[in-house]
């Protein structure tokens, strides 16, 4: 890894991500949360604020880059849940079948390498009576805006952690084993490219 992977990188992921539009997204979403949970590319910690201690009874946090991991245990801190942050991505936590009740995955979707096969974990891991929450960027509905994040996503993705702007994000959780219960998509205040904003509920195909 180099220094601006290191050290540069995971600040201004944090400074991106918690900018007040999209933590008023966050806050549409993950406070539906409940029992025991698993987020997704938890980063620096973001949604932590979120969770309601009341509802949700233990966390536990995988994201791959080790380096976001000091932010997300500072702001486990104070919840008033146990909060377990682990450097692996959903296949390292080796969980056994229907664990969950809850798995919540924000801005996470479009850096992940092989997203299908990171959602079937998540359906294989997941409750049957379970809930995926999400709340993620992704390919916009107009041509114009498509085109530009279909041209620029090679160009961001390796200085923006591997981010692709033009993911179909309905498409992929769809087709991953999961059904959208609830689904509300927009463009948050920002660059089109990157803020078209698609946020639901998903559960597992019968
Ligand atoms: C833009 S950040 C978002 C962080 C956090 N989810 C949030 O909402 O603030 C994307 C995150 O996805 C993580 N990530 C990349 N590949 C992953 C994988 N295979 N499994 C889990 N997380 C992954 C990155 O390390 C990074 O922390």
């Amino acid at each position: 890894m180099n220094p601006y992977e290191r050290y540069v990188l995971p600040k201004m992921i944090d400074i991106a991500c918690s900018t007040g539009n999209v933590m008023k997204a966050r806050s549409k979403i993950v406070p539906q949360a409940l029992g025991k949970l698993l987020e997704i590319g938890i980063g620096s910690g973001l949604n932590l604020q979120f969770y309601d201690a009341n509802k949700v009874s233990s966390i536990i946090g995988v994201d791959p880059a080790a380096q976001m991991q000091s932010l997300a245990r500072e702001r486990a801190a104070d919840i008033g849940i146990p909060v377990e942050v682990i450097a692996v991505d959903v296949k390292g936590i080796h969980a056994d079948t229907d664990q969950f009740d809850t798995i919540v995955m924000t801005f996470t979707l479009c850096s992940i390498d092989d997203p299908v096969a990171a959602l079937r974990e998540m359906a294989r891991v997941l409750k049957p009576s379970g809930r995926l929450l999400f709340c993620e960027h992704g390919l916009a509905p107009d041509s114009s805006v498509e085109r530009w994040q279909h041209r620029l996503t090679p160009f961001w993705k390796p200085i923006a952690g591997g981010c692709h702007l033009d993911r179909d994000i309905p498409a992929l959780i769809r087709e991953s084993g999961f059904v959208i219960d609830e689904l509300s998509e927009a463009y948050l205040p920002g660059p089109r490219p990157m803020s078209y904003v698609y946020s639901g509920v998903a559960q597992q195909l019968a």
